[in-house]
């Protein structure tokens, strides 16, 4: 049986990630990462943790503050652009902010911005006044045109936002640009960004006060083992010790050279170190230089 949404107490964690959509898989990547299995309802709504008591329910991108906010949802991976959104609304209507991002993701990215009809000559902000602009993220907007001091007028839109122009419902628009496919193919060109935004963990404003707060804890310990090992190497090789030098030269930009216990008077070397580090080509100089049987490893994660 699963406990009914939004009930109080809770030995169970719920995250909300998107159903379907740009975060949707890379969200639930992550989350496997982590440890986490589950066992996928027929409606494929609600996934129910199999490995752990961790729970997934899938959703619209723009629910996921709310739920968080309601507590029907403990946790959430949903855009910072979502995030400061929702945030922003419910401060202009006076309520006090009912979630926080816990960690930025590294994925998702992408830009809050406005983008004008091909044919406008930008100049800058002050050509706004009296224009209307079409957007979803009316908070996020309102707030950046009240801090220049510019009067327009903020026409929300829910979807489609990019046709508003060529419809006539509004001169300009407000949104999000990945790629800058959407635009291009709307004749609409970017001139200025309100927010850079990626994907994050977000969580409630307060802590758990029961046993969610040691499966919220494990999970975000676990998160940062595969968040800060992401894109790290491990570059292994054996080498003479009279060409220690020249080869700590050639990592001078990767983490301290570890020296493993050898017997034959070869050492064997390790270091930790980003993509840049172990490119063919430096592998081929540090390879010159007296490196031998140089290997690399990807990491997965770890536990500092
Ligand atoms: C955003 C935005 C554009 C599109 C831009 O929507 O509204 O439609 O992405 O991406 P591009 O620059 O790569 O073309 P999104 O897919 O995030 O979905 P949404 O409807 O939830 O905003
Ligand atoms: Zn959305």
């Amino acid at each position: 049986m699963t406990p009914p949404l939004g009930s109080a107490t809770r030995d169970r964690l719920r995250i909300a990630i998107q159903k379907s959509g740009r975060l949707a898989e890379p969200a639930r990547a992550l989350l496997a990462s982590c440890g986490l299995s589950w066992r996928e309802s027929r409606d494929k709504l609600f996934c129910y943790g199999e490995s752990l008591p961790v729970d997934l329910l899938l959703v619209r991108d723009d629910d996921i503050p709310g739920l968080i906010a309601d507590g029907v949802c403990d946790l959430g991976i949903v855009g910072r652009n979502e995030l400061d959104e929702q945030a922003g609304a419910r401060a202009r209507i006076g309520l006090a902010p009912a979630y926080r991002a816990l960690r930025g993701l590294g994925f998702g990215q992408c830009r809050l911005m406005l983008a004008v009809p091909d044919e406008w000559e930008w100049t800058g902000p002050e050509q706004l006044q009296g224009t209307r602009i079409a957007t979803s993220y009316p908070a996020i907007l309102t707030e950046w045109l009240e801090a220049r001091g510019i009067a327009a007028q903020v026409v929300e839109l829910s979807g489609s936002v990019e046709i508003a122009p060529r419809l006539g419902t509004a001169d300009l628009i407000c949104d999000l640009v990945s790629s800058g496919a959407t635009l291009r193919a709307n004749q609409l060109k970017p001139v200025e960004t309100l927010l850079e935004s990626e994907a994050v963990l977000a969580g409630p404003a307060g802590s758990f006060d029961d046993a969610r707060a040691d499966l919220a804890q494990m999970l975000l310990r676990r998160m940062d083992g595969v968040l800060q090992v992401r894109e790290r190497k491990l570059l292994m090789f054996n080498a003479e010790r009279e060409a220690l030098p020249a080869l700590e030269r050639l990592l001078a930009d990767a983490g301290p050279l570890v020296q493993l216990p050898s017997s034959n008077g070869v050492l064997t070397l390790q270091t930790m170190c980003g993509e840049g580090t172990v490119s063919w080509q430096r592998l081929e100089e540090l390879e010159r230089a007296g490196a031998r049987q140089l290997m690399v490893l990807g990491v997965e994660r770890s536990l500092a």
